[in-house]
């Protein structure tokens, strides 16, 4: 057996303490699997009152963009383990940190810094490992988007803000009178404003999966690559609205996906569970992105797996061995917020736990938008069909709805 971690006791000098960098419904969950494991937990968002913050330990509000202020908040709480949980950091201070070997950052420093950028994380899979994409390319104006769009990429195209999630300033184009509004949304949607876009060939694919893998330390201290069985899901505008677990693929497909997988991980290293977004069709497979990080599709692991992505990322980051053994059919469909105002209420909660095998969580976010996720509805089924209709059917029925006070 190798040098073991010795895990401590929290708000004790001999505390094992985890600084998470976002604070959100996904960041909410890993807080709660690693308390379970006693450990002391940090939160850090751009707002208060965030989700991860009304579980954690301590909760600090601060802008992770700005590397002086992370870089104190991190010299004030002394964690031990850094969890980047959102991409909008300066992870330069990341870098930093881990060259001075402040704390361990998760996975690594360079994955952060890498997969923050579309550009960064797409000319490493298809320039530098070869991975099959979609075609791209990247423009720093208006102009040069027209002129790639035409001599590159054609049509259909999408066009995303190098630096956005959740399908932020995402546009699908079919013609040239398309493409200034997409410059413009992109400009608009982007988390920081790059003035850099990428245009991605549209890919006709069957289906779409997220292969979350995790690299977890075995009892010799070897860093060992462990599967979960793929993650179904459907996008809506860029923003996924539905997954399930297990996505039932051809056996070469399976393979060429795990392959893939396998290789981007190999090349980010370090501990923790990731999240490879890959595209379907037939046999062939095409790489999409990776989170360093649980996924959002993987909230079904919730209900699906015997150690859901967030226990498994928890375990990881900590040295421990993990077990990604899919514990039964099961699907999430989530909750929107339907409207813009502060402090909601959710009814039909009732009728919606009524449904067979289901569960819910509401993730306490203090303001609502209309596309903002709020929650998420669970289930298990005895097939990811049944699964998908009671958690379409659970989520259906929580209504959110605006208090008079
Ligand atoms: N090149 C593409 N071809 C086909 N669909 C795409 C392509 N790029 C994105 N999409 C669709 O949009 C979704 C979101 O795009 P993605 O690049 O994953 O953005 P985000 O980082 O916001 O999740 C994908 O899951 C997929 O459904
Ligand atoms: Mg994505």
């Amino acid at each position: 057996m190798s040098k073991q971690l010795v895990l401590g006791t929290p708000l004790s000098p001999t505390a094992t303490k985890v600084m998470l960098l976002g604070g959100g419904e996904l960041g909410k969950e890993i807080i709660i699997a690693l308390q379970r494991l006693g450990v002391e937990t940090i939160a850090v968002d751009r707002y208060a009152n965030a989700p991860g913050h009304q579980v954690a330990h301590r909760a600090h509000v601060i802008n992770m963009a700005d590397g002086q202020a992370l870089r104190t908040l991190i010299e004030q709480e002394q964690p031990h383990i850094i969890v980047p949980e959102i991409e909008a950091i300066a992870t330069e201070v990341l870098v930093e940190i881990e060259q001075l070997e402040l704390a361990q950052v998760i996975p690594t420093a360079r994955a952060a810094q890498l997969t923050m950028n579309r550009e960064g994380i797409r000319r490493l899979a298809a320039e530098t490992l070869k991975l099959p994409t979609s075609s791209y390319a990247f423009a720093d104006s208006l102009g040069e988007l027209q002129s790639i769009i035409e001599d590159k990429i054609g049509y259909p195209c999408i066009v995303k803000p190098v630096m956005s999630s959740s399908g932020k300033g995402q546009s699908r184009i079919k013609d040239a009178s398309a493409i200034q509004s997409a410059w413009a949304n992109a400009a608009s949607g982007g988390r920081v404003d790059q003035g850099r876009v990428i245009v991605e060939g549209v890919v006709e694919f069957d289906y779409e999966i997220t292969q979350l893998i995790v690299r977890a330390k075995n009892s010799k201290g070897d860093i060992i690559t462990h599967f979960c069985e793929p993650i179904g899901h459907v996008q809506v505008h860029g923003d996924y609205v539905e997954s399930w677990q297990p996505q039932i693929m051809a056996p070469l497909a399976l393979e060429r996906a795990g392959n893939m997988a396998k290789k981007i991980t190999d090349n980010l290293g370090g501990l923790g569970i990731f999240g490879v977004e890959l595209f379907v069709k037939n046999d062939q497979v095409w790489f999409s992105e990776v989170s360093p990080r649980p996924h959002d599709t993987g909230m079904v692991t919730l209900c699906s797996q015997v150690q859901s992505e967030f226990d498994l990322h928890a375990r990881a980051i900590l040295g421990l061995p993990v077990d990604t053994t899919l514990h039964t059919p099961g699907a999430s469909a989530v909750i929107y917020g339907q409207m813009e105002a502060q402090g909601i209420a959710f009814s039909g909660v009732h009728e919606a736990l009524c449904v067979s095998q289901s569960d819910l969580r509401l993730f306490g976010k203090p303001e609502a938008f209309a596309r903002r996720r709020m929650g998420v509805a669970l289930a298990n089924g005895s097939d990811t069909d049944e699964a998908r209709i009671r958690a379409k059917l659970a989520a259906s029925r929580v209504k959110p709805i605006k208090t008079n006070s």
